[in-house]
């Protein structure tokens, strides 16, 4: 067995996974790394400055990488796409002002996991904020549990947060792909506990017993977006994040003159 320890993030959000070596991971580790990752929906490794190899087999690990076609791949590394922000930028970073969770618009075969590594960041500013979908659903009134317990919204790659996408295509010369929608319900499962699954950047209805409920929706953007479920995580240089797309949201902060650079590989 290991001796790494774990530290819970502010408010319970997600939780840093201490004095793990990230290259000669065993079969037990991995497994339990997944179990964490299931029970706080988001971990964080400090300051492991992986190579892209490594960086990469670690994803391996955790499950089949999925190509983003929307995001340019290194040249031997296609799975790790480069997310880039320089001092001159002056639009809204790719994924920030709504929280959401990644690729909700696709019918099928969403991916889960989200992971980033951070290859250069500013010491005071570009943090990524995560609002955790367990302790949001947890802490709804009974009575709104009830209301929305076979909900479905709908999910729109158009919604609110694609203008920051519309913005990073246009930079990089890449024409912008047909709109996608789906449908999926709004609270999931995730190994017991059950988790809010809003998406606020994607979201354009939610539907009970085939109604729309423009009120419920608007509760429950204002509801994760509370500070009480928000952990604002500050990069250090070579920090490795994975998150759960079903069980945490998150949006990137506000970046102003400065260069920041990501990897970040997709995961099924
Ligand atoms: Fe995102």
């Amino acid at each position: 067995m290991t001796n790494f320890s774990i530290s819970p993030g502010k408010n319970n959000v997600g939780a840093y996974i201490n004095n793990l070596d990230l290259n000669n991971l065993k079969k037990d580790q991995i497994n339990q790394i997944k179990d964490i990752l299931n029970m706080y929906g988001v971990v964080f490794f400090k300051k492991k400055n992986l190579n892209s190899e490594m960086y990469q087999n670690f994803a391996k690990s955790l499950g089949q990488l999925v190509e983003y076609p929307r995001l340019k791949g290194l040249e031997n590394y296609p799975f790790i796409n480069v997310l880039e922000r320089k001092p001159t930028d002056k639009s809204v970073a790719f994924g920030g002002s709504f929280l959401h969770q990644d690729t909700s618009y696709l019918d099928k075969d969403r991916p889960r996991y989200t992971m980033l590594m951070s290859i250069e960041v500013p010491d005071d500013q570009g943090n990524t904020i995560f609002s955790s979908g367990f302790n949001s659903y947890n802490k709804l009134p009974e009575q709104i549990k009830e209301k929305i317990k076979n909900a479905k919204g709908i999910f729109s790659s158009a919604g609110p947060i694609s203008k920051t996408r519309r913005e990073l295509e246009s930079r990089s010369g890449i024409k912008s792909a047909q709109i996608m929608e789906a449908e999926h319900s709004i609270v999931h499962e995730v190994d017991g506990q059950k988790s809010l699954y809003v998406s606020p950047g994607h979201l354009m209805k939610i539907k009970i017993n085939e109604k729309e409920s423009e009120e419920i929706k608007k509760y429950l953007i204002d509801h994760v977006n509370k500070d009480e479920f928000i952990f604002s995580y500050k990069w250090d240089k070579g920090d490795v994040v994975v998150w759960d797309n079903l069980s945490v949201m998150h949006k990137a902060s506000e970046v102003k003159n400065c260069t920041r650079i990501m990897h970040r590989i997709t995961i099924k």
